[in-house]
């Protein structure tokens, strides 16, 4: 293990260490929220007001984190969410991150707007790669998309739905973000579709995706979506209970309740506060995921109570790219596996089913006709 790593023991050690490695403009496209990051900074906090009313006197010496997300085995109910441009943080970028998913046994959703494509990654992939989709105007090109994830051996797709416009990430409009010019979207490349307008006034990215991704997309496309593949579809981006129904009436296999990790619409509610109201709507009849501000084993045990399948992580997954690569990758995972296998055994569970919603604490109402005691 390098010197640098003995150093890094949680996930915010992980990100200072990438922020003093990477390009100003890279950590600031990584990191950024849209406009006052206001999601941003809640999606983890909601987890901080949560506390967890754990159970004692209970034998918990064998446990096991396993699970199953959509029918497949993880060693743990922790998974890597679609984020692009991976090779700006390391030269071998979601290829790297595929391996890392592999050798920690859990499953990594790979972006449309990746930097590898869909091919190498999985041939690089030891565990289940699920495909990130986003609707382009070009039908034609999208269903080329679905057709090569198919191919390639993808075992879902994951279309993400809360991106119609671009969230305005004001750290990209300052430092008029650009993805280097040596990086592209490898996977737009057949259908043409790889360049990015240069010299705009401000996000380049920005730009390319008012340009290309389809803002007029409805349930009607759902539907086209699910009669245009044999993979299990997943929508990404649901934070109403309503739309969650919608989404399992259209045949959906799962639902990530998602808000992009704050970088869409800002003052959007933080992802775990919503989750119970899409789990109720949704009434087992589908797997339900979470993303969004999960950086300690607590937020796992958390999600998992409030009747998440599993959870998906996005940033945490960059900062160890930056810094070591896949080895950085499975630190990271390594780092949550051991903070949920304490959290997991410090509220008395010793399997993932046992983590039910009554390990969440609500305080009692306090109300003044409430006699106190002699
Ligand atoms: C993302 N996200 C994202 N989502 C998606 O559906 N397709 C994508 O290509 C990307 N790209 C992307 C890049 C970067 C740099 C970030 C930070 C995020 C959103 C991502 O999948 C996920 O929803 C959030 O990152 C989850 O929040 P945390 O874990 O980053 O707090
Ligand atoms: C982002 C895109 C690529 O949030 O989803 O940057």
């Amino acid at each position: 293990m390098s010197q640098q790593a003995t150093y890094l023991i949680n996930i915010d050690d992980y990100e200072s260490a990438a922020q003093a490695k990477l390009p100003k403009m890279v950590y600031d496209y990584y990191a950024s929220g849209a406009h006052d990051e206001i999601t941003l900074r809640e999606n983890h906090a909601a987890y901080d007001r949560i506390k967890l009313q754990y159970r004692v006197l209970i034998d918990i010496t064998q446990k096991t984190l396993k699970t199953e997300v959509l029918g497949h085995e993880v060693e743990m109910p922790v998974l890597i969410a679609p984020t692009a441009f991976q090779r700006m943080a390391n030269e071998l970028g979601e290829v790297a991150t595929a391996r890392a998913a592999g050798k920690t046994g859990t499953i990594m959703v790979l972006s449309t707007l990746s930097n590898s494509s869909i091919e190498e990654v999985v041939q690089a992939a030891s565990f289940p790669i699920w495909f990130q989709l986003y609707m382009y105007k070009d039908r034609g090109a999208t269903a080329g998309l679905v057709k090569r994830a198919e191919a390639a051996g993808c075992k879902a797709i994951v279309l993400t739905v809360d991106a119609p416009m671009w969230g305005r990430r004001e750290r990209d409009v300052r430092n008029r973000f650009q993805p280097p010019k040596d990086l592209t979207v490898k996977n737009l490349m057949p259908a043409g579709l790889e360049q990015f307008p240069q010299d705009v006034a401000d996000s380049g990215l920005a730009a390319y995706i008012a340009s290309v991704i389809d803002p007029s997309v409805t349930w009607k496309d759902v539907e086209w979506l699910g009669a245009n593949t044999k993979l299990p579809l997943l929508i990404k981006g649901i934070v109403r209970g309503d739309d969650a129904k919608r989404a399992v009436d259209s045949g959906v296999a799962g639902v990530i309740v998602s808000n992009h990790g704050g970088r869409q619409l800002d003052t959007s509610p933080a992802t775990i506060e919503v989750l119970p109201e899409i789990v109720d709507a949704v009434a087992g009849r589908v797997e339900v995921l979470i993303d969004g501000g999960i950086r300690r084993g607590t937020d796992v045990v958390k999600a998992i109570a409030l009747g998440a399948r599993a959870v998906l992580v996005g940033r945490p997954i960059l900062w160890g790219l930056a810094v070591e690569g896949q080895h950085g990758v499975e630190r990271i995972l390594n780092i949550l596996r051991t903070e949920f296998d304490l959290a997991m055994g410090l509220c008395g569970c010793t399997s993932v089913e046992e983590i039910q919603r009554d390990l969440i604490f609500s305080p009692p109402a306090i109300s003044r006709s409430h006699p106190l005691p002699e």
